[in-house]
């Protein structure tokens, strides 16, 4: 896969906008909704307090991403099914490779759903070994305005739009930036059937070496 030109936010985050054409988006998002059909989607619930979350999240790969009252963690299977990952699809994989020109692929491929009015507190992705590699995040759907900061939760942020087909990693100094989606613009595109937005997150959980 060839990526156009990137543009740098900041030290360590970048953007391509369009970085999907719209066909590959269309084929990404019917083989997410495909691999939904083993790997439902479910309402993760926040640590300790058990509050549930805005998205709704599936994953695919070796590793998924949950969360529990007990804490974040990675596990190797689905939480309600108890079935293991689907795959994670191939376009990603090679899009992983464009963009981050790491030495192993991804393990995980956090998906989130927001439906109308759902967003993303400022939160990091600390929970892999692997921090020497980039996260890659793909926006499909309706628009978001993504948030981005530095290492502190109380750091200045700054915010810009995305729009489906964009692609964001962050990674170096800005591996473990706090980041979100403030909100999303419910009902700005059409690429999703039920509408909303996906967003893919790519993630080297173990160093390759181990
Ligand atoms: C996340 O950080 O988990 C999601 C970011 C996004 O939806 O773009
Ligand atoms: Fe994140």
């Amino acid at each position: 896969m060839r990526l156009p030109s990137k543009l740098e936010i900041a030290p360590g985050i970048a953007l391509w906008p369009g970085a999907l054409n719209a066909a590959t988006q269309e084929e990404l998002v019917r083989e997410v909704f495909a691999l939904a059909d083993v790997s439902p989607f479910y309402r993760p619930v926040m640590p300790k307090s058990g509050k549930p979350f805005s998205v709704e999240e599936s994953n695919f790969g070796s590793l998924g991403w949950v969360s529990t009252v007990e804490g974040y963690r990675y596990a190797k299977e689905h939480p309600l099914t108890h079935a293991p990952w689907p795959a994670i699809p191939e376009i990603l994989l090679a899009l992983w490779d464009a963009a981050t020109g790491y030495r192993a692929p991804p393990e995980c491929c956090l998906v989130n759903l927001y439906g109308e009015g759902a967003r993303m507190g400022l939160h990091q992705d600390r929970d892999e070994r692997a921090l020497d590699a980039a996260v890659v995040s793909v926006s499909l759907g309706d628009d978001a305005l993504f948030r981005i900061g530095g290492d502190t939760r109380k750091g200045a942020t700054r915010s810009f739009p995305l729009k489906s087909g964009d692609v964001v990693t962050f990674g170096g100094p800005a591996r473990l930036a706090f980041h979100g989606i403030d909100r999303i613009v419910y009902g700005s595109s059409r690429l999703i059937p039920q509408g909303g937005r996906l967003n893919l997150t790519l993630r080297r959980v173990t160093p390759p070496e181990a």
